[in-house]
């Protein structure tokens, strides 16, 4: 009955926290809405279909669980898909449910994404069963994926969060966080800030400069161009609001935060800037 269930599995936390637990030999279920594509990432590990959209695949994938990291996909329904999966999750007898939520995360938020941030934690709080709240910053990893990297490709990181400080960690910090809250006693009913240092743009593109020996430079655009430049990545209009919506808060300073929850659950302090871009010299001098 010791099984941990990890939603989103391929995520960019989800596969991390899938791997630790593996190496820890702990049993896990991997939760993916498509299991071919979740074998290929997830080696030797009990892949299971939870695709948020069907609700029948909930019950086959909580069966015999006592914990579970629910991880939501960045998608508008994810408050009531926290219900019904929290909900079902009550009816399976989970014993506890660790939500990835994130810094800044609150109900009263004009930010659609720590709105429902805030929202998912208050259904999980509601749910009758023992939660843990993890609150991680930026993941590091955006620069190195997705739209970031490509507004970076050119030599140039393009976002409208003017010259405000935000908070950035390393999501292998976030996923050793996550899996020890997951595999050790406490934690009942805590809320943690899972925090980096927080730098500004200019300060990442500097830092990234110096590591790769290959300028780039930082413009602080306005919201119309970085909408259309979203466009140009192929994002779905509502999420190019909720993003926008985000870097908004991000440049009026609500993501600058520090906290010692993260140093308080690893044990070390966190990955800075630097230690991340040198690990990923590579990818960035591409
Ligand atoms: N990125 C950040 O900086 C950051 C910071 C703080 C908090 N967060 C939060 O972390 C969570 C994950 O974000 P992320 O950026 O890490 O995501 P991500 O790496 O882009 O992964 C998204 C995941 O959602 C899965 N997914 C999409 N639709 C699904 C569905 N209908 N049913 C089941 N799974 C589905 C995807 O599966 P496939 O592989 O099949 O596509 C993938 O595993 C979000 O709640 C986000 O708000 C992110």
């Amino acid at each position: 009955m010791n099984t941990i269930l990890v939603t989103c599995a391929t995520s960019t936390i989800g596969s991390r926290v899938v791997k630790n637990l593996k190496n820890a030999h702990v049993r896990v279920k991997a939760g993916v809405r498509n299991r071919a594509k979740g074998r290929k990432i997830l080696r030797d590990v009990d892949v299971v279909e939870l695709d948020f959209e069907k609700p029948a695949s909930y019950l086959s994938a909580l069966k015999g669980v006592e914990k579970v990291l629910l991880i939501l996909p960045v998608i508008p329904n994810q408050v009531e898909i926290t219900r019904s999966f929290t909900k079902a999750a009550k009816e399976q007898g989970v014993k506890k449910i660790v939500l990835l939520s994130g810094l800044g995360a609150d109900i009263k938020s004009s930010s659609d994404i720590l709105r429902w941030h805030g929202e998912k934690e208050k259904v999980v709080r509601k749910s009758g069963i023992s939660y843990t709240i993890l609150r991680p910053g930026n993941f590091m990893q955006n620069y190195i994926k997705g739209c970031y990297s490509e507004m970076c490709g050119n030599g140039k990181l393009t976002l409208p969060q003017g010259d405000a400080k935000i908070n950035q960690v390393d999501a292998d910090d976030i996923a050793q966080a996550a899996s020890n809250v997951l595999t050790n006693f406490g934690h009942k009913d805590r809320i943690y800030n899972l925090t980096g240092y927080s730098y500004t743009n200019m300060e990442i593109v500097d830092l990234i400069s110096n590591i790769t020996g290959k300028k780039i430079e930082y413009e602080d655009i306005s919201e119309d161009t970085a909408r259309t430049k979203m466009k140009q990545c192929n994002i779905g209009e509502w999420m190019i609001e909720a993003m926008l919506g985000l870097q908004r808060a991000c440049k009026e300073g609500l993501m600058e935060a520090y906290s010692m929850d993260l140093k308080d659950l690893t044990g070390k302090g966190p990955t800075t800037f630097a230690e991340f871009a040198i690990r990923h010299k590579t990818m960035f001098s591409s």
